[in-house]
């Protein structure tokens, strides 16, 4: 049986390489796409999310989302990282068709109704989507068949402030809301991600076996990889959000740790993810009452990079 996925996205360079990698699956399902501020507004995010399914031959829904976080007031879009489109320049020609007439979180508590303990939720944005859907119907943890989130980090450093990586930073309340639910879960780390580097040679080979899925993301990510040179001094672009959907299709390629974790929401430290491992203890009362859930701590990067060649090639030549 394929997965059934739903992902919650802010498209976004790494939000397209995921999106494509899970239109080329063949045990996967896509379902839908529910947009999120982050890398660009939502409603930037929905024209994204539209624009890539035509380009790309799929029809997924695509359900929009909130337009702001949960409690604080919205950071700037990553304009700077995805440049002032979301895709660094390169341009996907607008959708004529309308967004879902229902709203990303009820889509998402619908399409769970309908499909008890089948849908896979992947994260890859801010999580304010997933936390309006608990809120509006806690029941949603036990309809879902797993929850897989890119976002904080847990053993490194963030990567928008020394603590925070930005998906928890520019919601840290609903981070720690989805964090904190009883559903079974797994996150997907920049301890997982930064590992892993796209190089332009690695890019230019999926574009050449399979122009029509890599030639944009190629081009898109020879713009996200200046942002890495320039800021990281690396040779290429991370993919974090493509670790989120990959979970699913070669969980072999991932060291795992269990936990308990939490988002801080407030001071100098807003949106660092903290964990505790399982069967350790602390002082820390913020762990108290909170679930265990998977973490994705280190990559394989061989087995990663393989698996993701293979699967956007596939139906090349
Ligand atoms: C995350 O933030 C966004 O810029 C990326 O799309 C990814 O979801 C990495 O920190
Ligand atoms: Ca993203």
């Amino acid at each position: 049986m394929p997965h059934k996925i739903i992902i919650d996205t802010d498209p976004g360079i790494d939000d397209a390489m995921a999106i494509a990698y899970a239109i080329a699956h063949p045990d996967i399902e896509l379902l839908a796409l529910t947009t999120i501020f982050g890398n660009v507004r939502t409603h930037e995010a929905t024209r994204n999310a539209l624009a890539l399914l035509e380009h790309w031959g799929a029809t997924a829904d695509v359900a929009e989302g909130e337009s702001a976080p949960v409690a604080i007031t919205a950071n700037e879009p990553g304009y700077l990282v995805h440049g002032r489109n979301g895709f660094g320049g390169v341009e996907i020609a607008a959708s004529s068709r309308p967004a879902h007439d229902l709203d990303a979180a009820q889509y998402m508590i619908e399409a769970t109704r309908r499909h008890p303990g089948e849908i896979t939720l992947c994260a890859v944005g801010p999580l304010t989507n997933l936390a309006r859907a608990l809120e509006r119907d806690p029941d949603i943890v036990s309809r879902v068949k797993a929850v897989v989130v890119m976002g904080g980090a847990v053993h490194r450093k963030g990567n928008v402030t020394p603590v925070a990586e930005a998906n928890f930073w520019n919601d840290p309340h609903a981070a720690d809301a989805v964090l904190g639910a009883g559903w079974p879960l797994v996150l997907a780390p920049l301890d997982c991600t930064m590992p892993v580097l796209f190089t332009p040679d690695y890019m230019e080979a999926v574009a050449r076996e399979n122009p029509k899925l890599g030639k944009p993301l190629s081009e898109m990510a020879a713009a996200y990889s200046r942002f890495y040179r320039s800021h990281l001094g690396l040779g290429g672009c991370v993919p974090h959000d493509v670790m989120a959907i990959s979970w699913l299709t070669v969980p072999g390629a991932f060291r795992l740790q269990k936990g308990a974790l939490a988002v801080i929401a407030d001071g100098p430290a807003i949106g660092q993810c903290i964990f505790q491992p399982g069967g350790t203890k602390s002082r820390a009362t913020i762990f108290d009452g909170r679930p265990d859930h998977l973490v994705m701590v280190d990559t394989d990067p061989a087995l990663f990079l393989a698996d993701f060649m293979a699967v956007m090639t596939r139906h090349a030549a």
